[in-house]
């Protein structure tokens, strides 16, 4: 096996995606918690034994609940990214870290490239860009891949929600104000895979930052008005009215981006990678979600 990596939140949606690929020539090893707590680090260099890299797919990635748990959110967020890439430089291993578009100010308007200036308004988004500092403050070669809006079939995520609360009721509010771009978990745990392999194949890929998410963008309320086509599509009982409201309207711990919109042409430009349109890539979650519902019509 040529080649090793190190994936940390394995139980997350983009470990798990990551572990579901087929990588040929690939060993793709993902400690549990208990081994790899990233609020309490043990020693990584015994860990490392054999890894060609490291890919930090692990978070504190509960946005409102980070408000009232900061200390938690930045051990997690930034002490541990800043411990991983440090051993990644003693290592000589190249570090994937993914990041988020809540790096980006509330009010400005995207679509945001790499370089545009961040203004997080979250606890959450702080502690994700101070992680970005630190891996790339670190000396280790390293790609910071901002992502946004991520969904699967696996674990806890918005259209999961919507698809659970909308079995349950006639009618829905859904945030119509905030705009984004949502991104299958499988799609990015590819584009990490082909960046990954790039960095290990490759000693003179320069590090940097990229934005990887599907093509095309909606707002909260338009995600959630297109999963439930598909769900009705798929049999699956859905809400009579989904209702479009502002943010205003459901007020939430945390401050979001009202435009979080990601440019992703620097990641076609360097690694010719494109994702499918979300559209898609949910249709294909929700026929999923309703392989696994009983009962449906
Ligand atoms: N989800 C989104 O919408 C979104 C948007 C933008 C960027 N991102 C970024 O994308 C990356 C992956 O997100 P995701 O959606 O896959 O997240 P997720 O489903 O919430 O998974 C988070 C992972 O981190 C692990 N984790 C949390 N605390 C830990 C700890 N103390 N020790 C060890 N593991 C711990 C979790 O383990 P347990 O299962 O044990 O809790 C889980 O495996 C993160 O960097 C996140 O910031 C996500």
């Amino acid at each position: 096996m040529a080649e090793r990596w190190l994936v940390t939140g394995g139980t997350g949606q983009v470990g798990t995606a990551l572990q579901h690929l087929s990588l040929p020539g690939v060993e793709v090893v993902a400690p549990p918690r208990e081994q790899l707590d990233l609020a309490a680090l043990p020693d990584l260099d015994p860990l490392l034994a054999g890894v060609t890299a490291i890919i930090n797919c692990g978070a504190y990635t509960a946005v409102d609940m980070a408000e009232s748990e900061p200390l938690m959110a930045r051990a997690i967020n930034t002490a541990a990214p800043a411990r991983l890439a440090a051993a990644a430089t003693r290592a000589g291993i190249p570090i994937v870290h993914v990041s988020t578009d809540y790096v980006f100010p509330a009010d400005g308007e995207g679509p945001w490239r790499e370089d545009d200036a961040i203004g997080p308004v979250s606890v959450y988004g702080q502690t994700k860009a101070d992680g970005e500092d630190a891996v790339r403050a670190s000396g280790a070669r390293h790609a910071i891949v901002r992502t946004a809006w991520v969904f699967s079939a696996d674990g806890a995520n918005f259209i999961k929600t919507m698809l659970r609360l909308g079995a349950e009721r006639d009618r829905m509010r859904v945030v119509a104000d905030q705009r984004g771009c949502p991104t299958h978990a499988g799609d990015l745990a590819e584009a990490l895979a082909a960046i990954t392999a790039r960095f290990t194949s490759d000693p003179a890929q320069p590090s940097g930052t990229w934005h990887c998410t599907n093509m095309g963008e909606t707002t909260w309320h338009g995600l959630a008005e297109h999963a439930f086509a598909s769900a009705a599509a798929c049999g699956m009982k859905v809400p009579a009215t989904v209702e479009p409201i502002t943010t205003a309207d459901y007020p939430t711990p945390a401050r979001r981006p009202v435009d979080s919109r990601l440019d992703c042409s620097r990641l076609a430009a360097d690694f010719g990678l494109q994702l499918r349109p979300w559209q898609q890539a949910v249709d294909e979650v929700v026929r999923q979600l309703a392989d696994q519902t009983p009962g449906r019509t």
